[in-house]
């Protein structure tokens, strides 16, 4: 039917060719044109539009597009000023001749953090894959790592902030444990035991993440799957949701090292949400569309890394305890289960068996 009205719309825009309407322009004629159309389809007169109102209504539309990202954007910046670190007055105290241990000093808040201490006189040790000098993720990595720092035998201070989300539940590490887990919170445990026990570093920052309360552990269960298993939560899995099962894991490291090194002061660091490659592992088609409000809304990694160094190097930190979580530079409450120090010493316990295990095959 359709095909039949445009058949006799089309022979009737011949005859009014052939029959030589006296039309003034090219305009018109195509303006007569598409009404002869229209009234043929439609069996009405549908009025073409004049070229005022295609105007307008193109300009409606380029409006109505580019408002809403527009807004989001503004709305975007004014969220990332608003959570802009703002630290109490502070002095950072001269770490000429320190040596500092780092792990994700690669990349983000570590490679920002580490360039901090590095202006403040500090000689910096930074284990990386991309160097081949430390894999988190192998345990006979970190051990060869750990013994090389042990035998040149100087660690003032640690900054622990490697990390990793890896998004395919069942990627594993070297020696057959989950490999987020493995290289977020078993890597670390074998460094920073083996470091202070050996060397006592004065200062340990582990960058910690809010995240981590909504984070579920199991102690008997990471045990029984040796390290595949970290809680009982229901499918679907959930690459950020297991994420914050391992931040989990450091704030009880964190608090659980404070109790069994007295001669370290360890303290855990929020560095807000911060833009940086933490995302890598996600699809092209995620990072794309988060990349702006990413870009406008988070904060930066220099701006992150300001309480990351504060908690290392500014002289307030002596009148903090050992085991206190920071958030720009100020103390912040653990929640309940962040400092359950039961299930922080299951968990300690548990991992150093795992570790122990992994050694002895
Ligand atoms: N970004 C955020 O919004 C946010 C929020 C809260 C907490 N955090 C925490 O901040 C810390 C730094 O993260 P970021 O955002 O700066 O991420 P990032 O830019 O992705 O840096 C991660 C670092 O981890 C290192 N790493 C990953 N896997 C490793 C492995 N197997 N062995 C050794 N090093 C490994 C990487 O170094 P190589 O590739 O050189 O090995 C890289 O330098 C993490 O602990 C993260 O949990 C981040």
């Amino acid at each position: 039917m359709l095909i039949f009205k445009l058949l006799r719309a089309t022979s009737i825009e011949k005859s009014l060719r052939v029959h030589g309407e006296n039309l003034a322009t090219s305009r018109d004629l195509r303006k007569k044109r598409a009404e002869k159309l229209l009234r043929n389809l439609w069996g009405t007169v549908v009025p073409v539009p004049s070229r005022k109102m295609f105007t307008r209504r193109r300009v409606l539309v380029a409006v109505g597009l580019a408002v809403p990202p527009a807004l989001v954007l503004s709305a975007s910046a004014w969220y990332r000023e608003k959570h802009r670190p703002s630290l109490p007055a502070h002095t950072l105290g001269d770490l000429t001749g320190k040596v500092v241990v780092a792990t994700g000093g690669s990349s983000g808040i570590g490679k920002a953090s580490v360039q901090k201490l590095r202006d403040l006189g500090t000689t910096v040790i930074n284990g990386s894959r991309k160097d081949g000098s430390l894999d988190l993720a192998d345990l006979n990595s970190v051990k060869e790592f750990t013994s090389k720092i042990v035998e040149g035998g100087r660690c003032d201070l640690v900054l622990a902030c490697a990390a990793e989300i890896y998004t395919d539940q069942s990627q594993l590490s070297v020696q057959g444990h989950d490999a987020t887990f493995a290289t977020n919170h078993l890597g670390l445990q074998a460094l920073l035991s083996g470091l202070t026990d050996e060397l006592k570093p004065k200062r340990i920052v582990i960058v910690g993440s809010k995240l981590a309360r909504q984070g579920l552990i199991d102690p008997h269960l990471i045990r029984s799957s040796n390290g595949k298993a970290l809680n009982s939560r229901p499918p679907p899995f959930s690459p950020v949701k297991h994420y914050a099962d391992t931040k989990l894991c450091n704030h009880l490291l964190s608090r659980s090292l404070s109790l069994r090194s007295p001669s370290s002061k360890v303290l855990t660091v929020s560095p807000g949400m911060v833009d940086t490659d933490l995302w890598r592992n996600f699809s092209s088609l995620y990072q794309l569309v988060t990349f702006p409000i990413r870009y406008v809304a988070l904060r930066t990694p220099e701006d992150a890394s300001l309480g990351v160094v504060y908690a290392l190097a500014a002289e307030e930190i002596e009148d903090v305890p050992s085991g206190s979580f920071m958030v720009d530079g100020r103390v912040e409450e653990w929640t309940e289960k962040e400092k359950d120090e039961e299930i922080g010493e299951q968990l300690y316990g548990v991992c150093e068996e795992i570790i122990n295990d992994a050694k002895n095959k």
